[in-house]
Formats: C-alpha cells, structure tokens, sequence
C-alpha cells in the first residue's frame, strides 16, 4: 500500500516561455484554478495523505503564497526545492528522506487526469507492496511519451522514450507507483544523451527484473497535455465545458478533502475567507450549505 505521493513541480517550462519566466508553470491557470491542484487533487483522490512537493529554486515563496501548508486540507504537505532539474528520477534522490523505508507514488505536476473509472484505478494502483506500477493510456502520437508495449497475454514486454518508429499506442502517463528501491535504482542511473536522469530508463530497470505491472485509463478517461501553450488551452477548455456544463468543479481540493472526511466544514469556510470573493469561494460555499 503507497500512503506517501511526490509532486514534481519543478522544471523550467521553457516551451512555455515568457509566460513561466517568472511565475512556475504548475501555477498558471487550467481554467479556474492553477494548474498544481490538479495533480494534487489526483493523489488526494488517491487518499495519500504525505504529499511533497518539488518545486524550482527561488519559487517556494509563490507555492506558499497559494498553499501555505496542507492543515487546512487535512493533509502533510512538504516542500523542497530543486537547484535545476535533472530528470524526473531526481524526484526519488531529493525525496530519500521523505520517503524513508516506505513505497511511493510520483505524480508529474503538468499532468492531467480525468474520467468516471479514474479513482478506482487510483485506488487499485496504490496496492503494490513490489516492484513498480504505471498508468497507460492510448494516444495518437505515442512519439512524444514514453510508450509501453503489451502483449497478448497484457504483460509490459518493452518499454521506449519518444520512439521514432512505431512501437506502441500506448503512452506512460506521468503518474508512477514505486517500492522503496526507487531510491536505489535512482541513485544508479546515468546521464542520457539529453543529459537528465530518464524515468524509461527506470522503469526498465523494474522491467528485467519482471516487477513491473500497469492499469489502463480507458477510452472513458481523459489524460491531456499541458507541455504546450496550445495543449494548456485545450486542457483549460476541456475543464470549462465539464464543469459548466455540470455545475461540479474537478480538482476542487477542499472539496475531495471534505468528501474523504479529512477537513470539517470550519475548514471549508477558512478557504473561503481565504480565496476571497471568487467563483472558487462561491463553489465552495454551495458545498457546504448542500
Ligand atoms: C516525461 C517522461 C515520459 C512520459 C511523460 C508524461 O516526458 O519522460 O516518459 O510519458 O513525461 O508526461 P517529458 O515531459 O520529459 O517529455
């Protein structure tokens, strides 16, 4: 069982550039809130209480400004902040303390996630005791992920980074189950030729020795991109036609808090007072006068 979950919000975002020069990309907007409560509300849904997140050097003033700490959310919520980024496997190395003997998810802060079948492979995922788990997902350009390839009996027999040639449909999502030997392997890596710490070269890694499993967010589920100012917008319109045709907020965090009975309604009325007078305030006093 995985009770600890890493965000990893740090990077640069230079493709996103000038937007991200000053402000980290995980807290541009997706719509109606910044883009890291989505990924939060991911591993909140997951009910994993000890969460971390890896934030760029020099920005951790900006995180706390917008979450101060997770009491309010009934979380542990930490913060550490990255020199430069070297790959997504640097997550495990900075996170060693954090994680101490215990297995880990990692959730890429840029990630999103939707759909009705989503919790239960959540909840379903954060069972490994061994080895490691990742999500899949079908996509159109397979090029620009890392891709697994199934066989016909659904055993993970290769896996590749951004492969030219076509290899598999089926795209690595950024959300990854580990045991404790993450950090071992972690450590082990080398360098690749676009000079980071490569989280393929880690999961093959889970792979030769036989321990690495995966779910898949089906056809009913939604896994978008948010690399490009383009794929940040289609995300952001995606959210605003669900939620407004709905009338129900995703990755509304109080409101997963409140539903997994960690927060009271007292807590739910200190966000308001901290939000201020906002459609997000408004929302969030519907769910406490239902
Ligand atoms: C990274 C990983 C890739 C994974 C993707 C998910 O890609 O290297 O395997 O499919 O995240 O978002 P990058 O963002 O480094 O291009």
């Amino acid at each position: 069982m995985i009770n600890k979950g890493i965000i990893l919000a740090g990077g640069t975002g230079s493709r996103m550039s000038p937007l991200t020069k000053a402000v980290n990309k995980q807290l541009l907007p997706i719509y109606d809130k910044p883009l890291i409560f989505y990924p939060l509300s991911i591993l909140m849904l997951s009910k994993i209480k000890d969460i971390l997140i890896i934030v760029n050097k020099g920005q951790l003033d900006q995180y706390k400004k917008l979450i101060p700490n997770g009491k309010n959310l009934g979380i542990n919520l930490s913060f550490i902040e990255q020199n430069s980024p070297r790959g997504l496997p640097e997550a495990f190395i900075l996170g060693e303390k954090f994680i101490g003997k215990d297995n880990v998810a990692l959730i890429l802060g840029d990630n999103f996630f939707y759909g009705q079948g989503l919790t239960s492979v959540l909840l379903k995922s954060k069972k490994i005791k061994k080895g490691a788990k990742i999500i899949l997902h079908k996509v159109l350009n397979p090029e620009l992920y890392g891709v697994a390839k199934i066989n016909s009996k659904n055993k993970i027999i290769g896996i590749k980074e951004k492969p030219k040639e076509n290899y598999s449909n089926y795209a690595v999502t950024g959300l990854y189950y580990f045991d404790n030997k993450v950090i071992e392997y972690s450590k082990k890596l080398k360098l690749s030729k676009r000079n980071e710490l490569e989280i393929t070269d880690l999961l093959k890694k889970y792979l030769k020795k036989k321990q690495i499993k995966y779910e898949l967010l089906g056809r009913g589920g939604a896994w978008l991109d948010t690399g490009s100012i383009e794929d940040f917008y289609k995300t952001s319109n995606f959210v605003a036609s669900i939620e407004n045709r709905q009338g129900l907020k995703i990755a509304c965090i109080e409101e997963i808090a409140l539903k997994n009975k960690w927060i009271k309604k007292r807590n739910i009325e200190n966000a308001i007072k901290f939000y201020g007078n906002c459609e997000y305030s408004k929302y969030l006093k519907k769910i406490i006068s239902l």
